[in-house]
């Protein structure tokens, strides 16, 4: 198989990758962490710029690129093949690393765990961002989590995490993990944060525990003492995978600026008087083109919000997402 050698820019880290070989996983085998997430072409975290010479760019979600993005050699770098030498310019990540510990394990239903880790130092990061942590037992196996909680003074990171059936990190955390177990922690990453630069109503949209860093958005705009409107629309499929109706509804009655609908899509569920379908609820409900929009649950969910968005006039840099792709 023929190989090219890759440059970074700006370290002039050389490596060499072969042509069936997405940049990202030639880097990671050789000991270089370019910055990425999900590895499979969902978050954009990966993102850089090709320089000089030639790839070829595999699928990934459309709107991680826009056709200015594109047009100006951005790519994502977890589904970018080399076709010549290349040099590039991307993050690399610090080795940096944080300690923890469990600190408390909550169910919150029946497929949902919150895990409250405590960290043994300040733990940098902006509301709606995520941790990668390593499996406990694992060598080098990560999984990302998104924080539910808005920074906070105390060092401690809260989680909501699905069980996932023979899922390695969630079987971990559901049947062995226990109050003191030590956890290991990337820095924070993503783009998916509350933007603070404009003054425009929040429409926020979570799929599962893709709630989670919604939650974190949610503390952070009281925090900061907003006022302005926020419309919250959470929604699953299984009834099972329904949590933290009583937290929304406290907040229901504490913010006079926020409203949510909860919409459950399980025919065994009978006596439900919300709607039955995320989206069509957020289509029906609103006039969305002056929203900030944040986004998060599953890829398809993301991609179809963002479709029906954008359909509705609402402009491209006002929608932010988080995608939770399972790991490559
Ligand atoms: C940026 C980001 C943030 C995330 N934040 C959260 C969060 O806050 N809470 C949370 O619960 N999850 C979150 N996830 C998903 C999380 O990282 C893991 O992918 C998930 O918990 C499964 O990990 P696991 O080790 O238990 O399963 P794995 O060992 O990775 O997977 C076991 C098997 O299940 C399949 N699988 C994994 N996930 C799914 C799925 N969703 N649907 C169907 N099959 C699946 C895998 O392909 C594999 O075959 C996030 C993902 C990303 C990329
Ligand atoms: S790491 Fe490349 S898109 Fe997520």
């Amino acid at each position: 198989m023929i190989e090219h050698e890759i440059v970074l820019e700006p370290s002039g880290t050389r490596f060499r990758v072969r042509e069936d070989q997405s940049i990202v996983e030639a880097a990671l085998e050789q000991g270089i962490a370019i910055h990425h997430g999900c590895g499979n072409g969902s978050c954009g975290d990966c993102k850089g710029t090709i320089l000089e010479g030639e790839i070829t760019q595999l699928p990934f979600m459309p709107l991680l690129l826009t056709p200015e993005e594109r047009a100006s050699g951005k790519a994502i770098l977890c589904k970018a093949q080399p076709r010549s030498s290349l040099r590039i310019a991307a993050k690399i990540d610090t080795a940096e690393q944080w300690q923890g510990r469990v600190e408390s394990l909550c169910p919150l239903g029946e497929t949902v765990m919150e895990l409250i880790i405590q960290c043994d130092r300040p733990y940098p990061y902006r509301a709606g961002q995520y941790a990668r942590l390593k499996i406990p037992g694992e060598t080098n196996a990560w999984r990302s989590y998104s924080m539910a909680n808005a920074p906070r003074e105390d060092q401690r990171l809260h989680f909501h995490i699905r069980k996932v059936p023979g899922g390695k990190f969630s079987e971990w955390l559901f049947t062995r993990a226990q109050i003191g177990d030590e956890i290991v922690l990337s820095g924070a990453q993503g783009d998916f944060y509350l933007r603070t630069e404009n003054e425009r109503p929040l429409l926020c949209i979570a799929a599962g525990t893709g709630l989670a860093p919604i939650e974190a958005i949610l503390e952070e705009s009281r925090k900061l003492g907003w006022r302005r409107s926020i419309s919250l629309y959470f929604g699953v499929r299984n009834r099972r995978d329904l949590y933290h109706l009583d937290v929304l509804e406290e907040l229901r009655q504490e913010r006079s600026e926020l409203r949510f609908s909860v919409s459950c899509s399980d025919p065994e569920l009978l006596r439900w008087s919300g709607p039955r379908r995320l989206l069509p609820a957020v289509a029906a409900e609103g006039h969305w083109q002056e929203h900030e929009v944040y986004l998060c649950g599953s890829p398809g969910m993301v991609e179809a919000a963002t479709d029906l968005l954008l359909s509705h006039g609402v402009p491209h840099e006002q929608i932010h997402f988080d995608s939770f792709s399972p790991s490559a």
